[in-house]
């Protein structure tokens, strides 16, 4: 029956542990897993490997129509190639926001993201998620954390990655600048929907914030 779907929107920053609690999330509900940032993500991965000039929206346009993207069984496609790697390098992080920004981006996305979500128990994160994608959402929730707290996990995984000509500083400025983009932007900006239930993560394990999700879920 498909009112009794679960369905789950994540929304908030970069870096304050959506992905990472969405997936430990998934695996206790055994619900399907979606990560719409990896979507954009993907297609700036694309204009970067073709060399579009990231300024020029005609020519990117004429690539989105040349370009398939799906996300199936927690694996990103790219042209039927899995890019799960690629679209992590932080020159695709520097990018996406400007291209996620596109109106008509947007809504190829959107459509694709809908039609995974449709009929299937889902939990999906990303910025507009309760407030565009799925404003029907059984649960909402906005995960936050300070800035400081964001930047030192995106350095950790930057330096893990061995990209290690990075500074914490720099992280720190790359991920307000995204932020800035993200949320200003005219369509579908990043905002807490009303009815999402916040939660900051600052000081929380990611055990905690799993378990936070899990009881609302579950009607605890
Ligand atoms: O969550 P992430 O860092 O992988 O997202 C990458 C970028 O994609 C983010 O800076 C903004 C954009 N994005 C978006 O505009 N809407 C979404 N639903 C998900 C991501």
């Amino acid at each position: 029956n498909k009112c009794d779907n679960i369905s789950i929107a994540i929304d908030g920053p970069a870096g304050a542990g959506k992905s990472t609690i969405s997936k430990l999330v998934a695996k206790k509900l055994n619900i399907e897993y979606v990560d719409t940032g990896a979507m954009y993500r993907a297609f700036t991965l694309k204009l970067l490997e073709e060399k579009i000039d990231l300024t020029d929206e005609f020519k990117i346009l004429e690539e989105l129509k040349n370009t398939s993207i799906d996300f199936i069984d927690g694996h990103i496609y790219l042209d039927s190639k899995i890019v799960d790697k690629q679209i992590r390098d932080n020159i695709v992080s520097q990018n996406v926001s400007n291209i996620a920004k596109i109106k008509e981006v947007r809504e190829g996305m959107i459509k694709l993201q809908r039609k995974i979500a449709e009929g299937k128990d889902i939990i999906m994160d990303g910025r507009d998620i309760g407030t565009v994608v799925l404003p029907n959402a059984k649960f909402k929730f906005f995960i936050i954390a300070s800035i400081e707290e964001r930047a030192k996990r995106r350095y950790k995984d930057l330096i893990k990655k061995e990209e290690k000509n990075i500074s914490l500083e720099k992280v720190k400025k790359e991920i307000e600048k995204r932020d800035k983009i993200d949320s200003t932007r005219a369509i579908a900006p990043l905002k807490k929907s009303v009815d999402a239930i916040e939660i900051d993560t600052t000081n929380k394990s990611v055990n905690e914030c799993v378990k936070l999700i899990v009881d609302i879920v579950e009607g605890r």
